[in-house]
Parts: structure tokens; C-alpha cells; sequence
């Protein structure tokens, strides 16, 4: 099978690695005000419009709103926050809402996907990230020393950009705070806490629309049948990395990263109810966990408002109505699909991997590719990809660029 048509996928352009203008000053224009400024990555996206409402009913001033395709949702966000910028990828898109914004009463740059890593070069006190996939590299390396704190979904770009993301954030005093539930609850577990103290960390899985099927009963899955997930509302390719259960293999390499700890002490654990996101055991034999409803609003709040905690309307868990909460033990095809956190993170595959499984999905969702075939599909790319040593952004795109597609 060929897969040539998405080398295009990965060139620089794909990547938004366009370098900032020189001519162009996003920088400094913060202004003065009580309240938070916050741009918001992907505001269109599952998360992106949970982060809009948040900042949009809370504290924060919207600076800059970014988007690919949905226009209509980017100009009602617009009307409703007034930014200072929108930056629209999609070139039909942004012609689109130029036009439609040129008669606004307030001045909105409206910018094309050009601009993007400038605008993620505007200081604010928060830079939410939700922008799927590794399309969100550019921008996230960018944002790093003009975005006080980082709030970042996209899980793509933590595995690419790996310890070298975490040391440039830590040398450019950009703090990041991971929105992904699983990470989240481990971050809190850990606020006070000594790392050298943890024992293991366990992450929880949904199990996804699949759990109870054996792999001969995957064949013939459709793909509505596969984006139908029994607990979360999410993007299609996070929800199809649920459902191959790759999507915690990608997480256990995420909090391998995010935390700095080594893979082997992270575990996935399958709890279908989404009510314990992630625990920690400690060296003494002590679990500590973090336990809600399986609302993203919560942890995007979390990451938005850190340090602090603001209230927020959401169902709180009711434990008689609970009665009890459940753990499953994985098929032999969900261990090792999860399984590949090991593997890859033992070859250095890490990079090539993301690609693989992004590329994987992709295939399945445009019907080139089964379901079960999803699987062989990045073992084949990572057969042939070598060991990635990563000390500069331009190692990884150079990685990116060279991995054999075919
Ligand atoms: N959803 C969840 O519950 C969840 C949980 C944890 C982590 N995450 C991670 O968070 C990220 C976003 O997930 P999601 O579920 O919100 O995905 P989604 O619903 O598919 O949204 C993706 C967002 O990214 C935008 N986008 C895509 N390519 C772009 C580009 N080249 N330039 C600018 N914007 C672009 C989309 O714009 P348009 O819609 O305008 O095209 C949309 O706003 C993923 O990395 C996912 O793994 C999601």
C-alpha cells in the first residue's frame, strides 16, 4: 500500500513552522488589566469551546482565538469575546471570516495560518493548546517565554516535542499544565509531593466503544461505530485512539514525559466508569487518586485558572448513586496496542510513532484502512524508522520529515 500522498502531511508548511516576521510585532501588547488574557489554540474543537466558555464566563480577557475549518463557529466566538486576533488556517475559512468581520465596530486582526506562530508569540498569562495533532508543534515551541502558564491538550505534541519541550518551557519560564484528565488528576496528586516518592502511577482507561470485543470481532467495525464513545465527547482522532486504546499508550508516554518518570513505572488500567482519572502509589504502599465526573471542563478549568480553582457548575459525583466502580482486565489486542508506550519509548520511537498512529488514523477515518489493520500500520512505519535523538526543534521536524511512509 502506498501512503505517499501523505508526505505532504508532514512538510514544514503542514507544521506551521514558518519563522516569526521580523516585521511583524505581536509582542508586548498585553495590556493592563485585572483580569487574565488567555489565547485559546483549537478554539473551535471539543476542548477549545469548553475553554472558550470558560474564559468567556470567568475572569479572563480573550486575546486571540485560533482555528482551522469551522468558521461559523470562529465568527460567533468573535461577536461573543471580541479578540484581537483570529488566526484562521484554512484558507477558504479565513477569507470567509475576514469578509465577514470586515465591518466589526471593535478593529480584529483577522490573520491567515502564516501567522500563526506569531500570534502564539503574544504574551498573555495562559495559552490554551487544543489544536489537534502534531499541526500544534509550531505553535506550542512559540508560546514558550510569552505564555505565563501553557494549558496543553494536545497530547501529539508532548510526546513529539518530549524532554526537550519540558527543558525549553522550564528555561523560557513557561509552566506547563497538562489538560488531559489522566494528567491532570496526576498533577494534583503530586502538587506537594516528592517524585523520587512514587512508586508507580496507574492510568485509567475508559476501555472505549470496544472494550469486550475479542480482536477477531474487529474486522468489520465501521467508522460510527468506532467514534462512538461511551463516556467522552471528543475530536474524532482522540476518539479513535480510544477506541484502538492507543490513545493510553500515547498518555503513558505523555506522563512518562511530563513527570519524569521512567515508562516502566506507569500502568494503564482499564476502569470503565472515567470516575478515578489517574493515582499515584507511593514507595510506603499509599494511593492517592483524583476522582470526578468525567467532565473535561474540569480539568481545562483547572489548567486555566492554576494556581487557583474557580467554581464551577458541573455534576458532582453522587457515591450511593455510584454504588460501585469497576476494573477489567485488558484483551490480549488492548495490551498490546497500549503496550506500544513501551516499545517505542525503549527503540526512541517515540516521534515516529505519533506520525505513524496519526497517519494510521487518518487511513481508517478517509476508509483506506480496517480497523484492525490499524495497528500493523504503525508497526510497519516503525520497523523501518530509526532512533530518534531530539536536541533541538529542528531535530524533530527533521525526524518528522524522514520518516519512511512507505
Ligand atoms: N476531547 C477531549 O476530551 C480530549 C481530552 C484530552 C486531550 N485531548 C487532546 O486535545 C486535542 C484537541 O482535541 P479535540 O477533541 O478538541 O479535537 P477536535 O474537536 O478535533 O478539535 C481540534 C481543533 O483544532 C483545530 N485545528 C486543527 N488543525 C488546525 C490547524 N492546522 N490550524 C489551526 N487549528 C487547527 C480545529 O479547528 P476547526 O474545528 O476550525 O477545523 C479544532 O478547533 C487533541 O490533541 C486531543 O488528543 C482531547
Amino acid at each position: 500500500m502506498g501512503y505517499h500522498h501523505i508526505l505532504t502531511w508532514s512538510t514544514p508548511e503542514y507544521l506551521n513552522l514558518y519563522p516569526p516576521r521580523q516585521n511583524t510585532d505581536y509582542r508586548g501588547q498585553r495590556e493592563k488589566h485585572d483580569c487574565k488574557t488567555v489565547s485559546i489554540f483549537g478554539s473551535t474543537g471539543t476542548i477549545g469551546q469548553k475553554a472558550f466558555s470558560i474564559a468567556s464566563s470567568n475572569n479572563f480577557e480573550i486575546v486571540a482565538i485560533i482555528g482551522n475549518r469551522n468558521y461559523r463557529c470562529l465568527i460567533e466566538q468573535v461577536l461573543k469575546c471580541l479578540p484581537k486576533y483570529v488566526c484562521v488556517s484554512d484558507d477558504a475559512s479565513f477569507k470567509i471570516v475576514r469578509d465577514a468581520l470586515s465591518g466589526a465596530r471593535k478593529r480584529i486582526e483577522v490573520v491567515p495560518n502564516s501567522e500563526l506562530v506569531n500570534v502564539a508569540s503574544i504574551d498573555v498569562d495562559c495559552c490554551v493548546m487544543a489544536m489537534s495533532g502534531i499541526a500544534a508543534l509550531g505553535p506550542t515551541f512559540a508560546c514558550l517565554g510569552h505564555a505565563k502558564n501553557l494549558a496543553i491538550a494536545t497530547k501529539e505534541v508532548i510526546i513529539s516535542g518530549g524532554q526537550y519541550l519540558m527543558n525549553q518551557a522550564h528555561e523560557k519560564k513557561t509552566k506547563i499544565i497538562p489538560v488531559d484528565s489522566e494528567h491532570s488528576a496526576i498533577y494534583q496528586c503530586l502538587e506537594e509531593g516528592n517524585p523520587d516518592a512514587i512508586n508507580q502511577i496507574i492510568l485509567t482507561a475508559s476501555g472505549g466503544p470496544f472494550l469486550g470485543r475479542t480482536e477477531d470481532d474487529l474486522d468489520n467495525v465501521t467508522i460510527d461505530e468506532a467514534l462512538a464513545h461511551p463516556n467522552w465527547k471528543m475530536g474524532k482522532k482522540v476518539t479513535i485512539d480510544s477506541a484502538t486504546m492507543i490513545n493510553k499508550a500515547i498518555e503513558m508516554i505523555e506522563a512518562s514525559i511530563l513527570f519524569d518518570i521512567p515508562i516502566t513505572k506507569i500502568k494503564p488500567l482499564i476502569h470503565r466508569e472515567s470516575i478515578i482519572h489517574g493515582m499515584i502509589c507511593f514507595v510506603d504502599g499509599t494511593f492517592k487518586a483524583v476522582l470526578s465526573s468525567p467532565d473535561m471542563s474540569i480539568p481545562i478549568s483547572f489548567a486555566m485558572n492554576y494556581p487557583n480553582r474557580n467554581p464551577l457548575n458541573t455534576d458532582r459525583i453522587d457515591f450511593y448513586d455510584l454504588g460501585s466502580l469497576t476494573f477489567t482486565k485488558p484483551k490480549q489486542w488492548q495490551s498490546r496496542n497500549m503496550g506500544l508506550a513501551y516499545s517505542v519509548m525503549d527503540s526512541r520511537k517515540v516521534i515516529a510513532f505519533n506520525v505513524a498512529n496519526e497517519m494510521a488514523v487518518q487511513s481508517f477515518l478517509d476508509g483506506r484502512i480496517r480497523f484492525s489493520e490499524i495497528y500493523e500500520y504503525i508497526v510497519r512505519i516503525l520497523d523501518k524508522a530509526e532512533p530518534e535523538n531530539v536536541n533541538s526543534y529542528e531535530d524533530i521536524v527533521r525526524i518528522i520529515n524522514n520518516i519512511p511512509l512507505s
